[in-house]
């Protein structure tokens, strides 16, 4: 596959060429006549009899996905303590509109509406994240018996209505008073976050049996430590390498201590996921995709099964700069359960060992990730690009529903057929309650978007990978991160003036694809 670099644009590029198509559109009979076949010309289109025949198995998972700080609010209460997001959501600038989670969708106080809504929505299990700074509100130490009656409560809720509680232990919310003590790059972290897994496994651990150590480890790294797009805000690529050092001796210790206190848990993941496309056909440019997919995809899990890294470098892994010392390999061992990580969008990848090095690179929301000028750094030596050769969604994120396709099956394939949960998969799009339908929300391009990735799913399933769950992200709208509220990637729609939840119509129809396992619903 050969890819051209003006397919990589910014999301304002993106705006301008679309306000320019949408003029056109009006003007053009071509353009008139391809709407009404859409799979006829839009790139990375699913042809619907695809869609229509897609089946998934009986007992398959429809699930969703949230993240404590995105959604629960009460940031000061009932002894939590603070974390590096509200430290970086109360700096000015950091966040657009100037917005907080402090309130976010009150789902500390709402749980038990939200969890009827997603009974409703059929929903057979929920992943939601434990705000590490509310059990132990500096990080170490005795556990804060109020957070955890919170979560107690929390999953009881979710087991009384049938659904599935899937704890992850770790999405983004670091103590403050940790990150004061050095953060990630501090290896003293990884003992920390074993104690906080081992109390969460001891107090939830009789009704949670699904656990993953973190969100996306890799982001949580890159983004807040070499990226500087996420708190703590730090630019430099050696502290990124210490903080992934950290997280993976943090998930095979965290994996050690959750089966310690309970005998009916089960480990996996979470990790983000694209699959690389090189962008040539020259050996350069395979091998950077592939440095791509064992740094971006599968570095944690390499460490999880094999006890050591892959090789995601130019020459030899920098054990040093990472501060690996003798035995850590038995540390990192710790292999899954089960495997889970996310589909949003694919990456296009070319060499970058003959260019210089440039710190940072260009990182949008969660996802979105652009040419830097130079090579992303001074080991991995490569460039990454989001490519924007299919349509964009409104939070910018190219639609490819044929990526998850290529996703699972490598993983199936290079795993051994492993079962798989996909965590997160999404889209971001703006719909609201429309006036002359009395409030409704027909937010139809969400549902296409489902349509066309679940068709590919069911299509690698098909073929024989293990996937037992899917969880939309996300069940309501919520803080898009350093985006503030100026993305929504709800089933439900939530107005923040007022807390009122409004099904969407992606929503109801997630339900009855849940209700029947098929997508011409
Ligand atoms: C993922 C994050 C999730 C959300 C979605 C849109 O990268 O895990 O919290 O922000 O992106």
């Amino acid at each position: 596959m050969e890819f051209n670099e003006e397919y990589a644009m910014d999301r304002r590029e993106f705006a301008a060429r679309s306000l320019a198509a949408v003029a056109g559109a009006a003007l053009s009979p071509a353009v008139y006549a391809s709407s009404q076949n859409p799979a006829a010309s839009v790139p990375g289109a699913i042809p619907e009899p695809v869609i229509k025949n897609a089946r998934f198995p009986e007992g398959f998972l429809w699930g969703v996905g949230t993240a404590s700080y995105q959604n629960e609010g009460a940031w000061n209460e009932d002894g939590k303590g603070e974390s590096i997001w509200d430290r970086f959501t109360h700096t000015p600038g950091k966040v657009r509109g100037g917005v907080t989670g402090d309130v976010s969708c009150d789902q500390y106080h709402l749980f038990a509406q939200d969890i009827a809504l997603a009974r409703k929505l059929n929903i057979k299990s929920y992943r939601f994240s434990i705000s590490w700074p509310r059990i132990q509100p500096t990080g170490v130490g005795a556990p804060n018996m109020k957070g955890l009656d919170h979560y107690s409560r929390f999953v009881d809720t979710l087991l009384e209505a049938g659904i599935r509680p899937w704890c992850t232990m770790y999405h983004w919310d670091l103590p403050q008073a940790l990150e004061d003590r050095g953060g990630w790059p501090n290896r003293e972290l990884a003992n920390y976050f074993a104690d906080y897994a081992g109390i969460l496994a001891k107090h939830l651990g009789d009704r949670i049996t699904v656990w993953a150590p973190f969100n996306m480890p890799w982001a949580i790294a890159f983004m807040g430590y070499a990226a500087g797009a996420f708190p703590p805000c730090r630019t430099s690529f050696t502290d990124f390498l210490k903080a992934a050092h950290t997280l993976g001796l943090a998930q095979g210790e965290a994996h050690r201590a959750v089966k310690a206190a309970s005998s009916k848990a089960t480990f996996g993941s979470a990790y983000e996921m694209a699959p690389a496309y090189p962008r040539t056909d020259s050996d350069e440019d395979r091998a950077a995709a592939d440095r791509y997919h064992a740094m971006n995809n599968v570095f944690f899990l390499e460490a999880a099964m094999k006890g050591r890294y892959p090789n995601a470098f130019v020459g030899e892994p920098p054990l040093d700069v990472m501060g690996f010392k003798a035995g850590d390999e038995k540390i990192l061992y710790a292999p899954p359960d089960w495997i889970g990580f996310h589909y949003y969008t694919r990456r296009v990848v070319s060499d970058a060992s003959k260019e210089g090095f440039q710190s940072g690179g260009k990182f949008s929301g969660t996802e979105i990730e652009n040419n830097s000028p130079g090579g992303r750094d001074p080991y991995t030596r490569f460039r990454a690009a989001m490519p924007t050769e299919g349509p964009l969604t409104e939070a910018g994120l190219e639609i490819w529903p044929r990526g998850i396709y290529d996703l699972v099956t490598k993983i199936s394939r290079d795993y051994d057929h492993p079962t798989i949960e996909i965590t997160e998969s999404g889209c971001g799009y703006l719909d609201g309650p429309d006036e002359e339908q009395h409030g409704r929300i027909p937010d139809t391009r969400r549902i296409q978007w489902y349509r066309q990735t679940l068709a590919e799913l069911s299509r690698a399933i098909a073929e024989g990978a293990r996937v037992r769950a899917f969880h939309a992200w996300t069940l309501l709208d919520n803080l898009e991160w350093a985006n503030g509220y100026t993305e929504r990637y709800g089933l439900i729609y939530t107005d923040f003036r007022n807390q009122r939840r409004t099904i969407k119509d992606s929503g109801y129809w997630y339900g009855r694809v849940a209700a029947s396992n098929r997508l011409d619903v």
